[in-house]
């Protein structure tokens, strides 16, 4: 099966190259770069050398031959190119926010107009399985949002308060160097930022309505000096207490079937490299604390991505994503 990565020079491009060498089907045969076209991809991403002899292309659609494509482009940028893939037989699975939201929560929280809209499926496949399955087009959730939701998501029904507090590494920015990123201001460092306004909320209070839940949702970000990876803390306020066995017996069925969710002590660097999420949670009664850790660039995008193509192409869930964190 033939794969096109739209924005391969990226964080998120490379990783999809780098978790797809493992997969049984699926064979990278156009990666993208504007800036770069005819530099070859192992200048940009040295770890792939000896494994690709890609270069990178000019993103042009109707050029484009392939069975799947990815979308690791800004948000804006996807909508110029998911309908004309779309429409030339391609499978799409779009990792910016373009398609995630609803069309006037999108406008309003990203406040540009989109040009281009239709209905997605969002593909956290823990919880819109169905939907992902056999689709031709699938929106890949935000990081955040993401390890969020899997940490809150089996006391959904029961909350009518959640506070997500995340810290994240710096890759999540993307490869576009800031004064935020510049190390001197990251390294031995840690800094909230968007207090109250982060972008991702949407998503979050989005998901909770799509568990139906009534709770009303907070998100505060941190930026700490790792590369990789977001650890959220779920402050839960609950109707009723629960007592620590009852929880942990919810989050056991609820992710009972589930082979990237691992019901233990989350820890950053035991995700990283990997597609799994770990989530433990703690009960005080009404207050019950569920943290989730995640690697941002692999659940919280392109081994999460992955998994969304394999379900809607018919393969293992798990094809391709079987690989272990990296601790230390
Ligand atoms: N980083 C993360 O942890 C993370 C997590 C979840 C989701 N995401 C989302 O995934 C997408 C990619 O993120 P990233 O961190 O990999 O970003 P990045 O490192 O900044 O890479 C962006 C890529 O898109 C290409 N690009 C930019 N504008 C384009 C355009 N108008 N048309 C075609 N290609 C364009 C860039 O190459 P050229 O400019 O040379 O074409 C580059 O290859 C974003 O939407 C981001 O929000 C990222």
């Amino acid at each position: 099966m033939k794969v096109a990565i739209v924005g391969a020079s990226g964080y998120a491009g490379g990783e999809l190259v780098r978790l797809l060498l493992h997969h049984s089907a699926a064979k990278v045969t156009c990666v993208t770069s504007r800036k770069l076209a005819g530099t070859p991809l192992d200048q940009v991403h040295p770890q792939l050398k000896g494994f690709t002899d890609l270069k990178f292309e000019n993103p042009e659609t109707d050029a484009i031959e392939a069975d799947v494509a990815f979308l690791a482009v800004p948000h804006t940028a996807a909508m110029q190119y998911a309908g004309k893939l779309l429409s030339r037989g391609i499978k799409v699975v779009d990792l910016s926010a373009d398609y995630r939201l609803a069309k006037d929560v999108f406008e309003k929280v990203y406040g540009v107009p989109h040009t281009d809209y239709f209905k997605a499926p969002y593909g956290i496949p823990e919880l819109h399985r169905k939907d992902c399955i056999n689709a031709k087009f699938v929106s890949n959730p935000g990081c955040f949002p993401t390890g969020a939701t899997l940490a809150a998501a089996p006391l959904a029904h029961y909350a009518h308060t959640i506070i997500y507090d995340s810290k994240t590494g710096v890759s999540g920015a993307g490869d576009n160097p800031s004064a935020t990123t510049h190390y001197p201001n990251v390294g031995d460092n840690v800094g909230p930022y968007k207090l109250t306004t982060h972008r991702h909320v949407a998503e979050m209070r989005q998901e909770m309505a799509f568990l139906k839940s009534r709770a009303t949702v907070y998100f505060t970000p941190h930026l700490v000096p790792v590369n990789r990876g977001i650890l959220t803390t779920a402050h839960i306020l609950l109707n009723e207490p629960m007592e620590q066995k009852e929880v942990e017996k919810l989050y056991h069925d609820f992710y009972r079937n589930e082979y990237f969710v691992r019901y233990q002590k989350p820890i950053l660097a035991a995700v990283r490299g990997s597609n799994f999420c770990d989530i433990m949670v703690e009960s005080e009664g009404s207050r019950i604390v569920a943290v989730s850790a995640i690697d941002n660039l692999v659940k919280g995008a392109s081994g999460q991505a992955i998994q969304n193509m394999n379900l809607m192409c018919g393969f293992a869930e798990n094809d391709g994503l079987t690989g272990a964190g990296m601790l230390p």
